[in-house]
């Protein structure tokens, strides 16, 4: 009886999973075959997982609600987070944007298709799923050959958050989405490794003045190039994230220091080279000592550093573009090796690295180690 018992209490817990599908896509020449089998699924309302240049995305048709609604479920993700409207054509802009500023324009011209993304005035046609019942809404041409190919046969806009649980690091490789995802979405399309690393930058265009909501893989220094009167992200209240579905949406969505996290307590640790290597190993060595496995997340050039102290040494690479790239990928190796705790070390906050120092705050959560 106690057999049955356990038998049925599993049926009933694996009742909404699904079997997952993961169909390898040349990034550089999708298959046709296999693009117009997943924009099927989106236009029957199902989800897609899909390569974009910053990372993998949740995607589903953006003019659906119950497919939207679908998103949320799948990503265990509060209704009153917004989702980004990926496009294919900038045509389409007009049809879900009230008014398209001339300043949108101008950052059109030069950054898309690209890792950039634009708080616009919403139009009607965009469902408030999608908005989180905001007046705006967030729009960005992503150019990952895969992912313009299947808006296309789509032959709707794609809704999509990073395809990832919510709170945890975003997914730059299938494997990633497929060990958050599993059993939650029909199919993923394996496009290899992303080539940014890290998500777009959110631009919100809606504010008095140009702000960078989110940095991401259009540096500031390039948005400024453009529109010099862009704004740096404003410092963000320090805040878990609790919201329901009845609550109403954030002042600023996304803004969350805690997001981004690995399972594994993370410490970023900041200071000149010198001290900042001191000091993250004094921690392993107490650490250590205490018998708790530890990672450390640092650069090529650290790895002399840390060899021999015992630390599991993920070295993320040379230039700022191959640390961006292998971020989120060092934060998921890590946990996965089953390490106590992870230590970072930061990087300069200057182009790409503003972004890389944003995703690492967040994995720490605050816990943020001077190095004098
Ligand atoms: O690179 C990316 O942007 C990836 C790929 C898949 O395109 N997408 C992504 O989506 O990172 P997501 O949902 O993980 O992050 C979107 C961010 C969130 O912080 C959300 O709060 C913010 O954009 N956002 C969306 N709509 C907004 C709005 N109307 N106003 C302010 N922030 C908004
Ligand atoms: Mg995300």
């Amino acid at each position: 009886m106690n057999t049955l018992y356990f038998c049925l209490q599993e049926a009933v817990e694996h009742m909404h999973e699904i079997p997952t599908k993961v169909i390898r896509v040349d990034p550089f020449h999708p298959e046709v075959a296999i693009i117009k089998h997943a924009a099927e699924l989106i236009q029957k309302g199902q989800l897609v997982v899909f390569p974009t240049e910053t990372v993998y995305g949740l995607g589903a048709d953006a003019l659906q609600p119950q497919a939207i609604e679908r998103i949320f479920t799948a990503k265990g993700r509060p209704f009153s987070d917004p989702l980004i409207v990926h496009i294919a054509n900038r045509s389409i802009l007009q049809t879900l944007v009230g008014d398209v500023p001339l300043a949108a324009h101008k950052l059109v011209d030069a950054f898309w298709p690209g890792p950039l993304t634009l708080i616009l005035p919403a139009g009607p046609s965009v469902p408030r799923l999608i908005t989180a019942g905001l007046p705006t809404v967030a729009i960005r041409m992503p150019r990952h050959p895969i992912a313009l190919a299947l808006i296309r046969a789509a032959g709707s806009p794609i809704a999509a958050p990073s395809a990832n649980r919510f709170m945890h690091v975003s997914p730059t490789t299938a494997h990633h989405v497929l060990a958050d995802l599993n059993g939650q979405v029909p199919l993923i399309l394996d496009g290899g490794p992303c080539e940014v690393g890290v998500e777009s930058t959110v631009l919100d265009l809606c504010s008095d003045r140009a702000t960078i909501l989110r940095p991401g893989g259009v540096s500031l220094e390039a948005l400024r190039i453009v529109l010099p009167e862009i704004q740096p992200p404003q410092p963000r209240p320090i805040t878990n994230h609790t919201s329901s579905k009845d609550e109403l949406p954030q002042v600023s969505p996304g803004q969350m220091l805690i997001h981004y996290s690995p399972a594994v307590p993370t410490f970023l640790f900041e200071g000149k080279i010198e001290s900042m290597r001191e000091a993250m190993l004094a921690e392993v060595q107490h650490r250590r000592a205490q018998g708790e496995q530890v990672g450390v997340l640092v650069a090529n050039e650290d790895i002399i550093a840390f060899q021999g102290s015992g630390a599991q040494i993920y070295a993320l690479g040379n230039t700022i573009e191959q640390i961006a790239m292998r971020l989120f990928t060092g934060l998921r190796e890590l946990e996965e090796a089953g390490v106590h705790v992870i230590l970072c070390r930061s990087f300069e906050a200057q182009g790409l690295g503003l972004a890389i120092r944003d995703r690492l705050c967040k994995a720490a959560g605050g816990k943020i180690v001077q190095a004098e």
